[in-house]
């Protein structure tokens, strides 16, 4: 039987590392050409001849998402390509852990340009051409984060609830049109994003990271989104039901919040 994603180009941000590499793997391994963004270029290539050993396809495309004139000049390569992006993956980001209070303006702002615009600037650049051709699916990495904000990560779960709104809009508003998108809602997962959060300015930790799962795993979140063409989808399904504790306990959240997201330097 022919795999479905076969022939198909995808678009991952954020792939040099962590999910988004993983997905560009399983994707490549899957007949699909995949085009590789994020800012490393050493791993993007790498990454590039590992996927091309086996047989796969993929591009590399650095950019550094946080620029606007960067992002548009992504834009205008992605737009010249041969064939048109089937699948946009918006999958780059990044977290900071610790009290609003306490955050730089520079990492709140660079978080925003990463986590929330460039998502909007290649929705922009490739919803039309997908309604257009009646064909095509966008999927947010998004977080359990978005639909429980607590203590600690209030710009990364706000910018996740962002996410969540802006998907859950445009899969109602394409309904029909042959286009599909979604939103991942991901438990921690195993990657360097928590190094990363611990390595910012200010930058502390969060007890979650030890309940992470694998990239794979992640990975399968993405795939089986593909698959069902749903609006949204939990990784591990079993955090599904922590937003609907939060809204029936949210005042022991109030409680117990700053108890279990203490900062690494408290
Ligand atoms: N890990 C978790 O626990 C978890 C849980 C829920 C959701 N998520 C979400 O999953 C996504 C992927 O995170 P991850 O866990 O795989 O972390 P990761 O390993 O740190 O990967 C982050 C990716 O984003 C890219 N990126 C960061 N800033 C960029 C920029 N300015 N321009 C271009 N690319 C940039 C990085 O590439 P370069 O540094 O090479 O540019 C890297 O490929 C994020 O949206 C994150 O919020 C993660």
């Amino acid at each position: 039987m022919k795999e479905p994603l076969q022939g198909k180009t995808v678009l991952i941000t954020g792939a040099s590392s962590g999910i988004g590499a993983q997905v560009a793997r399983d994707l490549a391994a899957r007949g699909t050409l995949v085009l590789l963004v994020a800012r490393r270029k050493d791993r993007l290539d790498t990454l590039k001849k590992e996927i091309e050993k086996t047989g796969g396809r993929a591009q590399v495309f650095v950019c550094d998402l946080e620029e606007p004139t960067a992002r548009a000049d992504l834009i205008r390569k992605i737009l010249k390509q041969p064939t048109p992006v089937d699948i946009l993956i918006n999958n780059a980001g990044f977290g900071w852990y610790g009290y609003y209070a306490d955050m730089p303006l520079e990492t709140r702002n660079s978080l925003l340009r990463i986590n929330v615009e460039a998502v909007l600037d290649l929705t922009s650049a490739l919803l039309p051409g997908m309604r257009e051709r009646a064909s095509g699916h966008i999927i947010n990495i998004g977080s359990i984060a978005g639909g429980l904000p607590n203590q600690g990560i209030a710009m990364y779960a706000a910018s996740k609830a962002f996410l969540d709104a802006f998907s859950t809009s445009l899969y109602r508003e394409m309904k029909g049109s042959g286009v599909c998108i979604s939103v991942l809602r991901l438990g921690p997962v195993k990657t360097e994003f928590f190094e990363h959060a611990r390595r910012l300015p200010n930058g502390g930790s969060v007890p979650a990271e030890r309940f992470s799962i694998s990239v794979q795993r992640a990975s399968r979140g993405v795939l089986r989104l593909l698959r069902t063409r749903r609006r949204y989808s939990y990784m591990p399904a079993v955090t599904g039901v922590l937003p609907l504790l939060a809204l029936l306990f949210g005042g022991v959240i109030d409680m117990l919040g700053p108890l279990l997201l203490k900062r690494k330097a408290d």
